[in-house]
């Protein structure tokens, strides 16, 4: 099952080869989206969610593939094969990728799924379809520290050929400095969801967190979407979700999306997963640089980034 599943999305990305390029990014209410997303955003925004669904929400980056990962094991109560019934973008679809066809978008991907579903989204707060939160859906937004939210970015643009080219190190500093990638401002996306996470009961997790203490992390999110399971199962999923296991993992490690989209020999999709790995990148000026931009964009908010631990 997992296989077939695995080699659908695998053939289609295959089939679809001569229509896939590098899209150029367009201005979505001030926020640049991938040309294919920002042409069908107007079905995005229509969709509406059942109640039951659960949102993940992340910048690009920031260890959306492994929350997505701890929460299918936690609803499947640690279940390892179940968990491999088919990749994590199709057991959990990206809410507002489009892609030529025959890849499934992924509203075409919901709309054969029953809810209760687990939707991916990199929309900033903004541009999240207004269902989710007329629905009262569970939202986990996860946040990474800036240099190594960049860092990543940087990498995985080499090897997306779908994505603009990230062109040179510290050209792409000055780009994500100023929300002139995907999806737009880090800034601005972390704080939309940091102002709303209150209101609109969202589940704000960090990235460093995770990588600090799973077991912590890992118990957080099976309290908010109110499962329980024995601390056997949560060792076991602490086990499974650990990097290295997902990198070797054929569902979680994105070998299901083969070039010409994701070209894993240029960067692989399970890169590095550390924090402060920024320090083998940032010059000692690019760093002062980045930390006085910083300074003033985030003056007004306090929301508790570590970029080490
Ligand atoms: P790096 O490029 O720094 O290695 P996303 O899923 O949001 O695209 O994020 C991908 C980033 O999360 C990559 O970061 C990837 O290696 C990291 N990642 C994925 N699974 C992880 C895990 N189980 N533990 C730690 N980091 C993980």
């Amino acid at each position: 099952m997992s296989d077939e599943k695995a080699m659908d999305y695998y053939t289609a990305i295959k089939k679809a080869e001569k229509q896939l390029h590098r899209f150029p990014l367009i201005s979505v209410r001030n926020v640049p989206l991938m040309s294919l997303i920002a042409d069908n955003f107007e079905n995005i925004w229509a969709f509406n969610p059942h109640p039951s669904d659960l949102l993940i929400a992340t910048y690009p980056k920031a260890g959306t593939t492994w929350t997505q990962e701890i929460v299918d094991l936690l609803q499947h109560n640690g279940d390892a094969e179940a968990c491999k019934r088919a990749p994590t973008p199709v057991r959990s679809p990206f809410l507002e990728i489009c892609s030529p066809k025959p890849i499934p978008s992924g509203l075409d991907l919901l709309k054969n799924m029953e809810p209760p579903r687990m939707i991916k989204t990199h929309l900033p707060f903004q541009l999240v379809p207004p269902g989710f939160w007329e629905n009262k859906c569970k939202t986990i937004y996860v946040a990474r520290n800036a240099k190594d939210n960049l860092v990543s970015y940087f990498h995985f643009d080499r090897m997306n050929q779908t994505q603009p080219e990230p062109g040179p190190w510290d050209d792409y500093i000055h780009k994500f400095m100023r929300g002139n990638t995907g999806w737009g401002s880090w800034y601005d996306h972390v704080k939309g969801y940091w102002a709303e996470r209150e209101k609109m009961n969202i589940l704000y997790l960090f990235y460093e967190d995770m990588k600090e203490n799973p077991r912590r992390e890992v118990e957080r999110i099976m309290r908010y979407l109110d499962l329980s399971v024995s601390d056997e199962v949560i060792s076991r999923i602490v086990e499974l979700t650990s990097f290295k296991n997902m990198k070797e993992n054929p569902m979680t490690n994105y070998s299901c999306v083969p070039a010409p989209v994701f070209n894993h020999e240029v960067s692989p999709f399970m890169r590095k997963g550390e924090v402060g790995d920024w320090r083998n990148h940032f010059t000692p000026e690019q760093s002062n640089i980045f930390d006085e931009d910083y300074k003033e964009k985030m003056k007004d908010v306090n929301i508790p980034f570590r970029d080490h631990i």
